[in-house]
């Protein structure tokens, strides 16, 4: 019996341990960190935040505003994803250099390799100042009149607040709209490229294996931040100097077990977690199906010439891999939807809801808001897929529409204001040579007739033989002279002439019918968020993600996807060699590493069983951005690398199920061993403070 209800006990703790959340790291005293220290942990919350002393926070940046990154050495070396890096080892790379296919590590610090326009963002502090930005704000007043006075109040804000000369601001909006905080940023913009695994370890698996588990992906990159004499963020300069942090992780050689602690901090970019069941209804029954049949018809193009041509197989590395990524990502959210009967379940809880409003007499103040909800998505639904077709067509996939639409855009920008003229001009300069930088009109033209009927019925290819856009020389040449000959060639473009009427349509009347019909389910969203904090006060409320920085937390947990099937939360290299086939785009194995294995060369990387772990789950709740995250220890040590989540449970943007929710993330122990043992580049090794925290 007391065993039982030792039992008992220990699964009540697990299943509350479990419900997931991102939560603002200036405000986890009291229910977050009795909660973490019922998991495991150790930290108090001010070693994770705090504002007068150094702390967790000091050591995590926004790489690039997309992306996570943490110091790792006193000299400012850092840590992020493969593919967050991608794009700058992309752009390194040539024929002659292949970085992606043979992997870059500098040597020394001369070797390190800038990046123009990369940057990372450090928060200084964070405060609520929602009483501030509402001032003024009454409810007679209409939501526009509303978010203006937000805004204008946000602004004054960011620009009054106390800082140092060097550093930036930013007020954002949480719960949807019913609080405000600002934060207080430093953005350093020298950032140098370190090292870089190959490809084949790097992105192991492509995209067989993204988003899945069992995984044996060694997702990670090395930059490293530069500062000018003073220790401050500048841009780029021979003379900078490694950057001195406040803070940098130690990491931890000792690892995890099922069931230890794991705090994930970081940057996650978005989710909608209160959203009504009729939004996810329409979400995966209609917006993903779309999105999902537009991209795998540009993959077909791209993915078949990427595999016959190097060339083209650098030109289109990044952009495959973006437009890859989120297709199969959608693919295992409406998988997950479906298998969780998340629907049905919101409607329950929104059943629950309506009755918890009538026993509070709130009903006339929110009993509305469902039925209006329903009302809406109706309306909203139609356009919302037009217009995400277009921006899929236009924005997304194809390249040649792309250029037209910036030529639009141009063209819009010259005839509002003829003193604009040079403005434009570099600006469509710029696109046009970014995008010929990779590009390959045959690719093109393919994606074209495949994505085009998704948005037009008439996919006419042959405008590819009669436009300047496809060369760069040439359409930089149509942009050369005098703005009316400038517009006059253009609109004799046939690319321009066959796309302009669809672009017109696009900003005339399809984005425009959509703000409309957007904007009240924005309004009623927020007047959601806080319907359901006063009906259901007990409930815990974590605000969607925003690109701000977050802390979740959990513990190292396998998990059953299927009838049967039962995934350990740790691989290993083993199973990487297990994977290997010889010469496949996607699971080659180099073949130093196969040596490695072979002679089980494995230094101080391997765990007491002998084997290098390679990546490991858990319970967190992370999303995109959250890439790059640390996976910190009870004890504050870096133990992994986020960079994934499970098919099924990528539906955590919309809802979050323990039962098979996991985060993936990289064992430090596996990068440790690829950049000492395959790499040889213990120098960087030897800059990081290693850790053995169970072995006390
Ligand atoms: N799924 C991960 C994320 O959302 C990793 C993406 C890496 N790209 C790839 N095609 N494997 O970013
Ligand atoms: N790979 C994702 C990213 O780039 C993180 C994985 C996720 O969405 O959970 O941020």
């Amino acid at each position: 019996m007391k065993y039982l209800k030792i039992l008992l006990l220990f699964f009540v703790v697990q299943v509350s341990a479990q419900q997931g959340g991102m939560w603002i790291p200036s405000l986890l005293e009291g229910m977050n960190e009795q909660e973490m220290t019922s998991l495991g942990s150790k930290l108090t919350a001010k070693d994770i935040y705090d504002v007068n002393n150094s702390s967790l926070k000091d050591a995590i940046g926004h790489f690039n505003g997309g992306c996570t990154t943490e110091i790792i050495s006193p000299k400012g070396l850092i840590l992020t994803n493969h593919h967050c890096g991608f794009g700058q080892i992309q752009s390194h790379s040539s024929l002659e250099n292949d970085y992606l296919k043979d992997g870059f590590w500098a040597m020394n610090l001369n070797e390190e390799l800038p990046n123009p326009g990369l940057y990372v963002e450090f928060i200084v502090r964070i405060e609520d100042v929602t009483d501030k930005v509402f001032v003024g704000v009454t409810d007679a007043l209409t939501e526009k009149e509303k978010q203006s006075i937000i805004t204008k109040n946000s602004n004054a804000i960011q620009k009054t607040v106390a800082k140092e000369s060097w550093q930036k601001t930013k007020v954002k909006s949480f719960y949807q709209g019913n609080q405000y905080y600002l934060f207080v940023t430093e953005r350093f913009e020298d950032i140098r490229l370190v090292g870089a695994p190959p490809t084949s370890i790097g992105k192991f698996g492509s995209d067989t294996d993204n988003w899945v588990f069992p995984r044996h992906t060694g997702d990670f990159s090395m930059f490293r931040i530069y500062a000018d004499e003073n220790n401050r963020p500048a841009k780029y300069s021979k003379n900078n100097k490694p950057y001195t942090p406040k803070h940098f992780l130690p990491i931890s050689l000792d690892g995890v077990e099922e069931g230890d602690f794991t705090m994930v901090f970081g940057f996650p970019g978005r989710t909608n977690e209160y959203l009504p069941a009729v939004a996810i209804k329409h979400i995966t029954e209609e917006y993903n199906p779309t999105n999902i049949a537009i991209r795998e018809a540009a993959l077909k193009v791209i993915d078949a010439k990427m595999k016959e041509s190097d060339a083209v197989r650098i030109k289109y590395a990044s952009k495959q891999a973006r437009i890859a990524n989120a297709w199969k990502k959608w693919i295992g959210e409406n998988l997950g939807i479906q298998k969780s009967n998340a629907v049905e379940k919101r409607q329950e809880f929104e059943a629950d809801f309506t009755k918890a409003l009538a026993e509070k007499n709130l009903t006339e103040k929110y009993g509305n808001i469902l039925p209006e909800f329903d009302r809406l998505y109706k309306d909203f639904a139609p356009i919302n897929i037009k217009r995400r077709n277009f921006i899929e067509v236009f924005l997304v996939t194809n390249e040649l529409m792309t250029m037209t639409f910036r030529a639009y855009q141009f063209e819009q920008a010259v005839l509002k204001d003829k003193k604009g003229f040079n403005k434009a001009k570099a600006a469509i300069e710029r696109t046009l040579k970014g995008i010929h930088k990779n590009y390959d009109v045959e690719v093109d033209k393919g994606v074209f007739k495949n994505v085009m009927p998704f948005f037009n019925k008439n996919a006419d290819a042959s405008i590819y033989n009669n436009t300047a856009f496809t060369n760069l020389t040439s359409a930089l040449a149509l942009f050369d002279g005098k703005a009316k000959k400038v517009l006059k060639n253009l609109n004799n473009d046939a690319a321009y002439k066959y796309a302009k009427p669809m672009i017109a349509e696009f900003y005339n009347a399809i984005n425009a019918e959509f703000g409309k019909k957007n904007e009240p389910i924005v309004a009623l969203q927020k007047k959601y968020m806080k319907a359901l904090m006063e009906a259901l006060p007990n409930a815990r409320y974590f605000p969607d993600a925003n690109s701000t920085l977050r802390v979740t937390y959990g513990q190292v947990r396998g998990y059953a996807p299927r009838d049967a099937v039962y995934y350990n939360p740790v691989s290993y290299l083993d199973g990487v060699i297990e994977k290997y086939v010889p010469g496949d785009y996607e699971f080659d194995v180099p073949e130093k590493l196969r040596e490695l294995h072979k002679t089980k060369n494995y230094g101080q990387y391997a765990d007491k069983n002998g084997k290098v772990p390679v990546c490991f789950l858990g319970t967190n709740h992370t999303t995109g951005g959250n890439s790059g995250s640390p996976a910190i220890d009870a004890e504050g040590n870096l133990i992994g690398l986020n960079f994934d989540r499970v098919w099924e449970g990528t539906m955590s943007d919309m809802n979050y199920d323990p039962e098979i929710c996991r985060n993936i993330m990289v064992d430090l122990r596996y990068v440790l061993f690829i950049v000492d043992k395959y790499a040889g580049a213990t120098h960087l090794i030897d800059e990081m403070k290693l850790v053995h925290p169970k072995k006390k």
